[in-house]
């Protein structure tokens, strides 16, 4: 693998409506991430992806974009985002813009003017289909429910949308779209941002025709996942070549692809040295447990699986190319409350999450309020929910004959809403996000009055969630993730922690997940003690030094190694 000057980076994504309002209107903006820049810097974050901040209608939170070039008014102006980028070039920072290209909004012109005229050039620009026999062209079912084929007002003609009706998929096929989608790509880089990250795009190419791909039924409603036919998809590296060759290259920009559904062997080309991207971010972890019926077919995460998933992962990439590594994101529920078994969750098992992350071979993204601990929220009623996916989750879940009560708790446990609600600045009302009503309520655990979780087994104290807190505190979460950042760029360890190999340590003990990173200078042994009893480890060698460890407690004896629970250590090996 070449070395690039973004690998020894660490990454954080902001979700702008839930990061800092600015202004009063309960809805973040892009003055406020300018705002908390240092904030970043302090926490060792170098390169910062923005989720989508353009014109939208927000029905899928600016997934759905109206207008490529313009920041929506309530993110702020394009002005903002020129100063935005400025600041964090200020500061070495790299502001990677969210691009949303295998759909766009109802309401861009485009879509507009492809209605006006379902056989005009603009209608070329999407998939307006005939109907075959009266009926959709096939049995595809969008990623958010229901056919992803919607009829065209007025004709016999269908449009595809394989996320919701009111995010039309644009077709890859039409040249003069790639070139509108290229030029705009540009116009971006041209303007100082430093890449993309880029959204759903194994979706972009589509099985073709249409007719010819109608699926044995998945569900009880005679359709079949539209994630069904990537398999069947040809030519898409072709497209994303040629997007590389036009955009990213002459940039040298870094671009980061939301890839799911890919098999081991398209791994180089995705991100080997001349990959499409530069990096992909490693998703194996959140599907885990998941079911094509529904949330309610759903299983718990145990942490072997979980171990199991980030060692397949480093073993199929090796040395490849470079993965981006997350416990979460906006479309994810919290990771401590996902991958910590239920009962376990403290301020150390936090830690040993991060750790985990941190110290695996990848790009780590933080997703905002990680670094803080910010944990699931309870809904109380559906009626609480923005997220569309969510509502037809529950809707699923009902129909599957759940109860309201049973249906409302995997929205509690699943919803990509945990991850949006607002972040934890202060305990002041609303957490210091907004001066006005939050769109989305504020997860209590910002105050103490409204924390649950304690610093460890051991120590039942519980503190707030928020960033003011945790700053004064030395022993806290954010702290915890200042440390790693800082093991990870400024010290001697880091070649390791970006480069070393990745050697699995003691796999096939269970609730344990322990391996070596071997670098030219030294050896790294991480070891996590993934459960809440002790466990004794015997040590393969002599410890030079504890690198990191986040018990108080370092207890060595005749060479074994007695483990707290949920007891995270990295130690130099020499
Ligand atoms: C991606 C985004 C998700 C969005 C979907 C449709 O998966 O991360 O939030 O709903 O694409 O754009």
């Amino acid at each position: 693998m070449q070395k690039k000057w973004w690998h020894g980076k660490v990454a954080y994504q902001i979700y702008p409506k839930s990061f800092k309002d600015t202004t009063g209107s309960g809805i973040g903006d892009l003055n406020g991430i300018t705002e908390k820049l240092d904030y970043l810097k302090s926490l060792g974050v170098d390169i910062i992806w923005i989720s989508p901040c353009y014109v939208s209608p927000l029905a899928d939170e600016g997934y759905d974009i109206a207008d490529y070039y313009k920041i929506d008014p309530r993110f702020g102006t394009n002005g903002d985002m020129w100063r935005l980028i400025a600041e964090a070039k200020r500061r070495d920072m790299y502001i990677l813009m969210d691009l949303v290209v295998n759909h766009c909004s109802d309401e861009h012109e485009w879509f507009k003017k492809a209605l006006a005229d379902p056989y005009g050039k603009y209608a070329g620009y999407f998939f307006f289909e005939k109907a075959v026999d009266g009926h959709a062209p096939n049995n595809w079912r969008s990623y958010f429910g229901g056919s992803a084929w919607e009829k065209v007002p007025g004709t016999d003609l269908y449009y595809l949308h394989l996320f919701h009706k009111k995010q039309p998929d644009l077709n890859w096929e039409n040249r003069e779209l790639r070139e509108e989608i290229y030029k705009m790509m540009n116009w971006w880089l041209d303007r100082g941002i430093a890449g993309f990250r880029l959204d759903a795009i194994m979706n972009i190419k589509k099985a073709l025709p249409f007719e010819k791909y109608n699926y044995t039924p998945d569900r009880d409603d005679g359709m079949c996942r539209a994630s069904r036919m990537i398999q069947d998809a040809k030519g898409l590296g072709d497209i994303l070549a040629e997007m590389r060759d036009r955009t990213f290259k002459p940039h040298n920009a870094f671009s980061v692809g939301e890839i799911f559904n890919n098999t081991n062997e398209q791994i180089p080309e995705f991100i080997g040295d001349n990959g499409y991207f530069s990096s992909m971010f490693d998703f194996r972890e959140t599907i885990l447990g998941a079911s094509d019926k529904g949330w309610y077919d759903f299983e718990p995460v145990t942490p072997d699986e979980y171990r199991d998933a980030c060692f397949t992962t480093q073993r199929v990439v090796d040395d490849q190319g470079m993965v981006s590594t997350i416990i979460e994101n906006h479309d994810e529920p919290r990771g401590v409350s996902r991958y910590i078994p239920e009962g376990d969750l403290t301020d150390r098992s936090k830690k040993f999450l991060a750790v985990m992350q941190f110290m695996q071979k990848g790009l780590p993204f933080i997703y905002q309020g990680q670094e803080i601990g910010m944990e699931n929220v309870v809904f109380h009623s559906i009626d609480e929910v923005d997220d569309i996916s969510t509502i037809d989750e529950y809707k699923v879940a009902k129909e599957a004959g759940l109860s309201d009560e049973a249906a409302l708790k995997l929205v509690n446990t699943y919803s990509r809403d945990n991850a949006r609600t607002p972040m934890q600045w202060d305990d002041s009302e609303n957490a210091g996000f907004t001066t006005g009503t939050p769109w989305l309520h504020v997860n209590p655990n910002y105050r103490r009055e409204g924390a649950k979780t304690p610093v460890s087994a051991d120590d039942p104290e519980i503190r707030p969630v928020n960033v003011a807190a945790e700053n004064r505190d030395p022993d806290s979460v954010l702290n915890w993730y200042r440390k790693l950042t800082n093991l990870r760029k400024n010290s001697d360890y880091s070649d390791t922690v970006v480069y070393g190999e990745f050697v699995p340590f003691m796999e096939d003990q269970s609730n344990f997940m322990a391996f070596y990173r071997k670098g030219e200078k030294q050896t790294l042994l991480v070891l996590g003690n993934y459960r809440n009893e002790k466990r004794e480890v015997k040590l393969p060698g002599k410890v030079r030094r504890v690198v990191l460890n986040n018990c108080e407690d370092f207890s060595m004896k005749d060479g074994v190694l007695t483990m707290d629970g949920y007891q995270a250590v990295v130690l130099d090996m020499g």
